[in-house]
């Protein structure tokens, strides 16, 4: 069975008092369950926040380098991070696609650095609005997942968890049906029974991120092969976050 997991991307938001608020308040408010939470704090404050949520919430980076070291002004390596206690960090979120113009090539670089040094990631893919509205993406998030994941061997994808972010519903309030979302994840698993197998694809965590709230989590993660959210804006207000974790 897939590790269900709701997970807070902070993105570029909150000054450092407010991410030790919220982090405090999410070690209170979440009950003891099955559910791992993790957050994606700016890089900035990944040791204190680390040190302050003591294993109980797991806290990632947003993005890393897939160098080791040298001179790469403003980069982080995955050494780095983890030096000063990250354990996993998101790898192609549709922002870092877009806006920084990462490709397929160099994310498939980053992958294959996470795994060599046994770092979890988070691989997000998804659609933009035009490809949907073709009905073109089932074959657009197929090839992003080829392009730069499913060229890892079975033991390697294990360590992987796969965020479907559909980009018109990241940020937008519109966010994917329940029929939507399961259909593309139930897809993505069918994708890594054929290239892997079925004893894989089920342990392979799916999240779904793009407008997931506390309103909507629910019906989300009653799909069969929803395994958990990627969170945005709603992660950002213990509140919302809280209500998002206990709705398994
Ligand atoms: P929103 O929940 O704000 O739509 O953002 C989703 C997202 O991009 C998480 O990575």
């Amino acid at each position: 069975m897939a590790q269900k997991i709701v997970a807070g991307n902070w993105k570029m938001n909150l000054q450092f008092e407010e991410g030790e608020a919220l982090v405090n308040e999410i070690l209170r408010g979440s009950r003891a369950s099955d559910v791992a939470v993790m957050v994606f704090p700016t890089s900035l404050y990944v040791q204190s926040l680390s040190e302050q949520a003591n294993g109980e919430i797991t806290v990632g980076v947003q993005n890393f380098n897939a160098n080791e070291k040298g001179a790469f002004t403003g980069e982080m390596s995955i050494s780095q991070v983890e030096s000063v206690g990250a354990s996993i960090g998101l790898i192609g979120h549709s922002e870092r696609r877009a806006i920084f113009h990462e490709t397929d090539a160099d994310l498939k670089l980053k992958v294959d650095t996470a795994v060599e040094k046994g770092f979890k990631f988070i691989f997000c893919c998804g659609e933009p609005l035009e490809l949907r509205e073709a009905g073109k993406e089932f074959n657009f998030v197929k090839t992003q997942l080829e392009a730069s994941l499913f060229h890892l061997s079975a033991d390697q994808l294990e360590n992987g968890i796969i965020a479907y972010e559909p980009v018109w519903a990241i940020g937008t309030g519109k966010t994917a049906s329940s029929q939507q979302a399961e259909e593309m994840h139930a897809e993505i698993r069918s994708w890594i029974t054929e290239r892997y197998s079925a004893q894989i694809a089920d342990s392979v965590s799916i999240l779904y991120g793009g407008s997931c709230n506390n309103k909507n989590a629910k019906e989300l993660f009653a799909c069969p092969n929803v395994d958990g959210g990627l969170i945005g804006g709603a992660a950002l207000k213990a509140e919302s976050f809280l209500e998002i974790i206990n709705a398994f």
